[in-house]
């Protein structure tokens, strides 16, 4: 029999209680012995619950009991959770987590003390909910030279975008019900600013490159900005915008970035819709392969956890896996040296003025007209691909010029 105690009753926390639960013969049959909940650690109190028994808000009570072999960490957050995996690893339990924001905080670190301590630090839920992504990239992909990894990789700003697109809901009201649906964060601007896609390809990168890929060097943008009207312009231009996170090896730098990007509607990314992640990994023998599924929710996001104690329980002795080696240098590439297109919206009551301006800074351009009297006092365009700092110092240029009373909004274009 393998306890395990489960820090965290929330929306993933339940349900990894409700599918060992639920699963139990299953998964007794595929791990070789039986699988318990012991304890659950929350302070909150939760008296109408079915494991209100198992319910403690005294850490010691798990810490200090030697028949719980593996810790369940659903807290999130980089508080107490860095606190308890610490302690966990040190009293010899293994680790399984969905916590994205302290793998990609924490992860050589945490790593290490588990293969110092001979235990496991497991984190499949972590990245794309119940999509299996992190094994695959570390184990099964594991002969290739990964280059390149692009991904939707959070379920609660693709849920917003395709109802934004596709129902004409507005922002909030889309929000509102992806957080009634557990797809949001407790905090949603980690969603919709792009934190939590950020933290996902960071993790992914550093499995996929063999090397920490630490967050906070890769640029970052969310879809606060994106509009209705824009999504009318990337429709006549045959494309969608999605929030899309890349990451590429470049000799011996990675270039990663987070962005709405609007993408061609024949991108394999394209038809993923509503809470659906999917991520394209390629390989120098595989070449591309594709995963895809729910990225966010209860029983999704358990299911990867669940995954994870099994492996243990199959292969507790494996404390060997891999860690992550820090560089001492930014091994991410700047920004600016990057190359793209950029769609523009500008305000203009000048059209044709605007057009000759646009032309003598950008040279080749292809504009875009919707023939509608909403768009009639804009001009929009899509320039030819130049690194991000060219096309930067350009737009500065445009937004002095007479003609041009502001930009309105400026999108990647990526994927033809
Ligand atoms: N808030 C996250 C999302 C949860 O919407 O994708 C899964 O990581």
């Amino acid at each position: 029999m393998i306890n395990i105690a489960v820090l965290g009753y929330g929306v993933v926390g339940s349900g990894v209680v409700e599918v060992v639960k639920k699963n139990e013969m299953s998964i007794s049959k595929k791990a070789g012995e039986k699988i318990a909940v012991k304890r659950i650690l929350d302070i909150r109190d939760f008296p109408d619950s079915p494991d209100a028994e198992l319910i403690t808000k005294n850490p010691d009570e798990i810490f200090n009991d030697d028949s719980i072999s593996i810790i369940v960490e659903t807290i999130g957050g980089i508080g107490a959770a860095y606190e308890f995996t610490k302690r966990a690893f040190q009293k010899g339990k293994h680790v399984v987590t969905s916590n994205k924001e302290l793998v990609a905080t924490y992860g050589p670190e945490l790593l290490k003390l588990a293969k110092d301590s001979g235990v496991n630090y497991l984190f499949e839920a972590s990245v794309g909910g119940g999509i299996p992504i992190i094994r695959p990239l570390s184990e099964c992909l594991a002969a290739n030279e990964i280059s390149s990894i692009i991904g939707i990789l959070n379920g609660t700003t693709n849920y917003i975008l395709t109802q934004m697109k596709k129902e004409g809901r507005d922002f909030a009201s889309a929000l509102k019900s992806a957080q009634q649906n557990g797809y949001a964060e407790a905090d949603p601007t980690a969603d919709i600013e792009g934190h939590d896609t950020c933290r996902k390809i960071a993790i992914l990168s550093s499995i996929a490159y063999n090397e920490f890929v630490d967050y906070k060097n890769i640029h970052t943008e969310g879809i606060t900005k994106i509009t209705k009207e824009d999504m009318q312009y990337a429709e006549v231009m045959g494309s969608v915008i999605k929030l899309i996170a890349v990451s590429r090896k470049v000799n011996d730098k990675i270039f990663a970035r987070v962005s709405p990007v609007i993408i061609s509607k024949s991108h394999p990314l394209a038809n993923v819709e509503d809470v659906f992640n999917a991520i394209l990994v390629s390989g120098n023998a595989i070449g591309d392969v594709m995963f895809y599924g729910r990225g966010a929710g209860k029983l999704p996001t358990a299911s990867a956890v669940v995954a994870d104690i099994i492996d243990i329980v199959k292969h507790s002795d494996n404390g060997g896996r891999n860690v992550w080696e820090k560089k001492d240098y930014n091994n991410v590439i700047d920004i600016g040296e990057s190359e793209t297109r950029f769609f523009v919206r500008a305000a203009t009551e000048n059209n044709k003025e605007a057009k000759n301006r646009i032309m003598s800074i950008f040279g080749n351009v292809e504009f875009i007209k919707l023939e509608r009297p909403e768009f009639e006092d804009e001009i929009a365009f899509v320039t030819m691909k130049s690194t991000e700092k060219d096309l930067s110092a350009k737009v500065d240029l445009l937004k002095e010029a007479d003609a041009i009373n502001g930009i309105k909004n400026i999108i990647r274009v990526e994927g033809e």
